[in-house]
């Protein structure tokens, strides 16, 4: 088999091998850590735009939410309903950069290490009452540090309701993954090529050299309106 091909088809478990099920910093536990504080009342319509395997959709699927997971690569949608949970959630194909639903159309719009697009995520949450969750990569000293994001935001109509830094354990996240990439290079090499393999070493090494720099930071983060 073409060995792009064969990169291709195995390319969410590519992710799932590397970082499980929930592919952002803090994993499991800042899903929860957000799901307790995004007021999700029964049947509440919730979105996980970039939602990959959907981990954080199907986690507020099993809190009773009715539960949206988005992503722009129909394969990772394909293996999230598959996992546990998965048939609790809706899988759509799109991308976030225009969403294909009405305006106002959830109670809340959760983002975790995906593309943002704060315009098109606030025009389909609620006007009131809703929750923006997001798990992000936030500046710290560039272009006017987390205030300056913060007042985009607010122009939106979101005010910052928690947040919880979780830089240092972002960092140590991408430098174990990178870790890990080395160690297993035969492994993944065999299963993915090596396009694939070096280009998501490199994205790990800037990602590095970004917090190491101090240039970004990551966090948590909750918002209201
Ligand atoms: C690092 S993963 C995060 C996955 C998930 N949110 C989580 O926390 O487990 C980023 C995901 O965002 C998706 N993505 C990136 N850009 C996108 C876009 N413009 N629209 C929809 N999905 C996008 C990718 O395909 C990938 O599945």
């Amino acid at each position: 088999m073409d060995p792009l091909a064969a990169l291709a088809d195995a390319y969410p478990a590519w992710w799932v091998d590397l970082l499980g099920e929930h592919n952002h910093a803090g994993g499991a536990e800042a899903t929860h850590w957000l799901l307790d504080r995004a007021r999700l009342a029964p049947g509440a319509a919730m979105l996980d735009a970039g939602a990959f395997v959907g981990a954080a959709a199907r986690a507020a699927a099993a809190r009773g939410a009715r539960a949206v997971a988005v992503d722009i690569v129909p394969d990772f949608l394909a293996a999230g309903r598959a996992l546990d949970g998965g048939r609790d959630v809706a899988w759509v194909t799109a991308d976030a950069r225009r969403l294909p639903f009405a305006d106002g159309a959830f109670a809340s719009v959760w983002c975790l290490e995906s593309s943002i697009f704060p315009r098109e995520l606030s025009r389909v949450a609620r006007a009131a009452g809703a929750t923006l969750c997001l798990g992000c990569e936030a500046p710290a000293d560039g272009r006017g540090g987390l205030e300056a994001f913060l007042d985009e935001w607010a122009e939106y109509g979101w005010r910052l309701a928690s947040h919880r830094p979780l830089s240092l354990e972002a960092l140590a996240t991408w430098r174990r993954c990178e870790a890990e990439l080395v160690a297993r290079r035969p492994h993944f090499e065999a299963r993915y090529g090596t396009r694939g393999y070096l280009r998501q070493l490199d994205h790990l090494a800037r990602l590095v050299a970004l917090y190491e720099r101090g240039s970004a930071g990551h966090a948590l983060m909750v918002m209201e309106r």
